[in-house]
């Protein structure tokens, strides 16, 4: 089981402050929801978490191991991955291709090997397509193999990059925005989906406006607004805390 924890964690641009001593633990088998109105800095901690922004306030330890100011290869391959807001496919790559880039960081030889195509590296080749597969097929997208990305449905599409994240076999998930332009019936197919990843072991971090997704599925719930931690509990204590409702309203709900 992972453990991934941000420890006082502050980000600046310039004179704006996007994350202010932010603490707190993603892992240990649950599925965690990291909720706050537009600005408050989601995305901002994936791109700590991954490597993507510097910054030399505070810590990140994954495993107990400190992976702050690390390469976002580096940290990928330690087993942290992810998905964007915006969509991030190779776009002219078909779904197997996009899954199988990524699961080329657990092969020994390589993508310089897999260019050399060696017998040992042709063998390599078919056992990551067949793990790719695994993972097209785990989101349902695997009809789609041989098909180019951008030709796929807007849906199917964020469930590709999942299934490419799940093809690199991390131990946690960061999913930013997976429901956005979902129809109801799709977000409520993700949510299974989603502890689905939990059930095979697999440590979710979920960044997520569809409340009903958040709510239905995290088994832990942090608030941000503004950079700083407001809130923290289960869903049922997330709902009813007045500094959320505050800060989704703008003001107190009883005002
Ligand atoms: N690379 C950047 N340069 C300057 N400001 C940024 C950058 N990334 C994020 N910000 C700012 O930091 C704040 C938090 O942004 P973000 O993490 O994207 O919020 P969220 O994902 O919660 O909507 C916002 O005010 C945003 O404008
Ligand atoms: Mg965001």
């Amino acid at each position: 089981m992972a453990q991934l924890e941000l420890k006082n964690v502050s980000v600046r641009f310039g004179g704006l402050l996007a994350l202010s001593s932010l603490s707190f633990t993603i892992g240990n088998g649950r599925i965690v929801g990291l909720i706050g109105p537009n600005g408050a800095g989601k995305t901002t901690v994936f791109n700590v978490l991954t490597g993507v922004y510097k910054t030399s306030e505070g810590d990140v330890t994954f495993n107990g191991e400190s992976i702050l100011g690390q390469r976002p290869y580096y940290i990928f391959e330690k087993g942290i991955a992810r998905t964007f807001q915006n969509i991030r496919l190779f776009s002219a790559m078909t779904a197997v291709e996009n899954a199988m880039v990524a699961r080329h960081c657990r092969s020994s030889n390589g993508i310089v090997g897999a260019i050399l195509r060696t017998k040992a590296q042709k063998k390599e080749e078919a056992y990551i397509k067949e793990k790719a597969i695994e993972a097209l097929k785990f989101m349902g997208v695997d009809q789609y193999a041989d098909t180019v990305a951008s030709n796929m449905p807007y849906g199917l599409q964020r469930r590709l990059e999942i299934a490419r994240a799940i093809a690199s076999e991390p131990q946690v998930l960061l999913l930013d925005e997976p429901a956005a332009g979902m129809n109801p019936s799709e977000s409520s197919e993700l949510m299974t989906d989603i502890a689905r990843i939990k059930d095979i072991g697999i440590d979710v971090l979920l960044v997520e406006h569809d409340m009903k997704v958040v709510m239905g599925v995290c088994d832990h719930i942090i608030c941000v607004d503004h950079g700083v931690k407001i809130a923290e509990g289960d869903s049922q204590e997330i709902q009813n805390n007045p500094k959320v409702i505050e800060a989704y309203l703008g003001q107190p709900a009883n005002q």
